[in-house]
């Protein structure tokens, strides 16, 4: 938009008042000729600060800055009421105002109009206020059932307007983050275990560096017993029995021989849970000890169990049948070798 524009509308007439009173204060800038412009956009971030840039010479009598139809300077005249512009000491051959702690609403046309050799010239330059990419709001950590859909939300502010991507961390702690999807929301319906873990929200719009944030989604499951290995321990020793299972939240465990439940205490033994483990301790074998063992794990989300035989040497009938119920390929595996061991004799 030219200064010739605010002579042609008419409801722009009282800035045309304005810019001929204000050509009929000196300028205060020696006047001089050849207007020279700069065409350039200017881009600050919030909260910087914007040089706006006029050239002037011998022949230019009136000079004055605008913000689009406002009269912020007019010579050496202040105008405007914000403090935060300011007039840089005028040289000989420029004519430029500072807008300090730059925000949003100053973005727009700004305007250098001259008065030279009694025609009036102006130059626009655009203020393009930047801001960088921040998450303003993000969903909270959650611990959620197995099965349950989850919806996670991450909001960012940003001019441009920032992208937003997804990311998923394991909770197993595997290093790599696996992309997931783009945009504010990720749905998931009947969330797995496997999908647990942190979920990593990046807002970016490379006016700095991205803002990165993450919730943590905590997926409940039932125990699954994961380690439950016969034990060979021979009369007179120590010894234990170990049982695994991974469950969140963890497991409470119970130990069972035949359907007597075994309790911590002066019989012998010892029960001692560490995280996902449960261990049951002999100090001293007898052969009423061996037998099968029962090792239950629980937590909210359910229960199960699993058999653990303790055996002494030269028991090893009992494990095969041990073997059948709870590790069947093993259990082929080793009817074949008992299978290949008796061909061979
Ligand atoms: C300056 O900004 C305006 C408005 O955003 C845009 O239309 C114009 O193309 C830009 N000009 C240059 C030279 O970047
Ligand atoms: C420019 O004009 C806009 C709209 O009137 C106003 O909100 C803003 O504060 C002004 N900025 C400056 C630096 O004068
Ligand atoms: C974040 O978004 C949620 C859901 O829209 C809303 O309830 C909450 O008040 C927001 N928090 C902030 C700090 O804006
Ligand atoms: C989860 O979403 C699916 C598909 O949108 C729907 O069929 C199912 O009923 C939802 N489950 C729950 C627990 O809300
Ligand atoms: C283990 O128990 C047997 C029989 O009760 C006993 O004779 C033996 O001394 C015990 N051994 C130890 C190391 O306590
Ligand atoms: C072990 O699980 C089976 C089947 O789920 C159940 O019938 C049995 O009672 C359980 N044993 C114990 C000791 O909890
Ligand atoms: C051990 O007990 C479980 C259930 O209590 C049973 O399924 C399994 O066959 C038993 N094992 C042996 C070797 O008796």
């Amino acid at each position: 938009m030219g200064i010739y524009s605010y002579f042609v509308l008419p409801w722009k007439c009282l800035v045309v008042i304005s810019l001929r009173l204000l050509f009929l204060v000196p300028a205060g800038v020696p006047a001089r000729s050849g207007d020279s412009f700069s065409k350039d956009n200017i881009t600050v971030r919030q909260g910087g600060s914007a040089v706006l840039r006029c050239s002037v010479d011998s022949k230019v009598s009136r000079v004055a800055w605008l913000n689009r139809t406002t009269i912020l300077f007019a010579g050496e005249e202040k105008w405007s009421l914000d403090p935060r512009v300011i007039l840089l000491d005028t040289v000989q051959t420029e004519y430029s105002i500072k807008i300090e702690n730059v925000d949003l609403q100053d973005e727009g046309p700004y305007v250098c109009s001259i008065l030279s050799d009694k025609l009036p010239k102006s130059t626009k330059v655009h203020l393009i206020v930047q801001v960088p990419a921040k998450i303003v709001n993000i969903s909270t950590d959650i611990t959620v059932n197995e099965g349950s859909n989850v919806t996670l939300m991450c909001l960012a502010i940003g001019r441009p307007d920032a992208s937003i991507i997804w990311k998923h961390r394991s909770s197993s702690g595997v290093p790599t983050s696996r992309f997931i999807t783009e945009g504010e929301y990720v749905e998931i319906t009947a969330i797995t275990k496997e999908q647990s873990g942190v979920y990593e929200c990046m807002s970016t719009n490379y006016v700095s560096a991205p803002d990165v944030k993450i919730v943590r989604v905590t997926v409940n499951y039932p125990p699954v017993i994961s380690r439950a290995r016969n034990s060979l321990i021979g009369v007179g020793q120590r010894g234990m029995l170990q049982c695994e299972a991974s469950a969140v939240p963890l497991a409470d465990f119970e130990w069972y021989k035949e359907d007597r439940k075994l309790l911590n205490g002066p019989n012998g033994v010892k029960i001692e849970n560490k995280g996902k483990q449960s261990m049951l301790s002999f100090f001293n074998v007898s052969e009423e000890d061996y037998g099968n063992y029962t090792c239950v794990a629980m937590n909210t989300m359910g229960i199960t169990n699993a058999s653990i035989i303790l055996y002494g040497p030269g028991m090893h009938d009992m494990i095969d049948i041990n073997s059948a119920v709870s590790h069947l390929p093993s259990y082929l595996l080793l009817m074949t070798l008992v299978t290949a061991y008796f061909l061979k004799f």
